[in-house]
């Protein structure tokens, strides 16, 4: 992890911080790119799935996703359209050509309890960062602070919750993990609406069954993205954990919980978003 310019990056999977936060701050864009945002650990590839399986009008999965943060100009630039790309950086680093309100943008949250949690596991599995430490409150405090790969959670929710008021020229759709997990059919129309597709009630259902966690994963492990296996100390199932709602209360002390609610409640007493913890 390195800060740069007041943000901390994963830098060990980002060649050169500088140059490519310039590089995608400048990228062309094309009309109908969509853009998921979130914090990482959200739900972001589960998302992904859902819109790259909409936008093509069938159900199967996307075997190659689109890292903004991570791969270079030149595999967007020959991917096809329309392209969908994963980012979890800084909304002010977004490429400026979004202000033309051309591309849609959405944005996935989730309760950061189990964000933590999910955010733990996938560390300690990442090739380049060798942490083996235990979860405990140390490493919920750090998260708390924002002192890991891709900064605060809480300063990610905050931006993007102002985000129709700071960017209203951009079509924006906000989403959540707790909803897509109790209600995934009618998410992901919701999802559909957003995009522009009048999909067929019969593909939304098959859309909601393929992308549950047990189909989504299962493919994963038939067919794992290559680029994962880069990252990951052993193989390339690093996104597909546990898919649930309240993990987090098998790894939290009765005192973590307490600190962690403290911290909550003081950072987001200005916040309007309401999150839901379990079930
Ligand atoms: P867990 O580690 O709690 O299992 P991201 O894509 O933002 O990195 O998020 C990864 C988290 O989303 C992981 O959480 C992963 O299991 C969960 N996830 C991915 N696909 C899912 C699905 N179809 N249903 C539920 N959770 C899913």
């Amino acid at each position: 992890m390195k800060s740069y310019e007041g943000f901390n990056y994963p830098y060990e999977i980002m060649d050169n911080i500088g140059d490519h936060l310039r590089h995608i701050r400048d990228m062309e864009l094309r009309d109908d790119d969509v853009f998921i945002t979130s914090y990482p650990k959200s739900g972001t590839h589960w998302i992904y799935e859902i819109v790259y399986m909409l936008l093509r009008d069938h159900t199967a999965y996307c075997r190659k996703h689109h890292l903004l943060d991570v791969e270079s100009m030149d595999v967007f630039n020959n991917a096809p359209s329309p392209r969908v790309f994963i980012t979890h950086i800084p909304i002010d680093r977004l490429p400026w050509r979004l202000s033309q309100g051309r591309v849609k943008v959405i944005n996935i949250t989730r309760n950061p309890k189990d964000v933590v949690v999910s955010h733990f596991c996938f560390v300690k599995r990442l090739a380049m960062t060798a942490f083996d430490g235990e979860f405990n409150y140390s490493y919920v405090d750090k998260f708390l602070r924002g002192d890991v790969p891709y900064d605060s959670w809480f300063r990610s929710v905050l931006t993007w919750e102002k985000f129709p008021q700071t960017h209203p020229e951009v079509p924006f759709l906000m989403m959540n993990y707790e909803d897509m997990k109790t209600n995934p059919r009618q998410e992901i129309e919701k999802v559909a609406i957003f995009l522009g597709k009048t999909t067929d009630g019969v593909v939304l259902d098959e859309i909601a069954d393929k992308c549950s966690f047990i189909k989504t994963h299962q493919d994963k492990v038939d067919h794992p993205d290559p680029l994962f296996d880069t990252f990951s100390r052993d193989g390339p199932q690093i996104i597909y954990r546990k898919g649930e709602i309240g993990d987090w209360k098998n790894w939290f002390t009765v005192a973590d919980n307490e600190k962690f609610d403290q911290v909550y409640k003081e950072k987001m007493a200005e916040s309007n978003l309401i999150f839901r913890f379990s079930l």
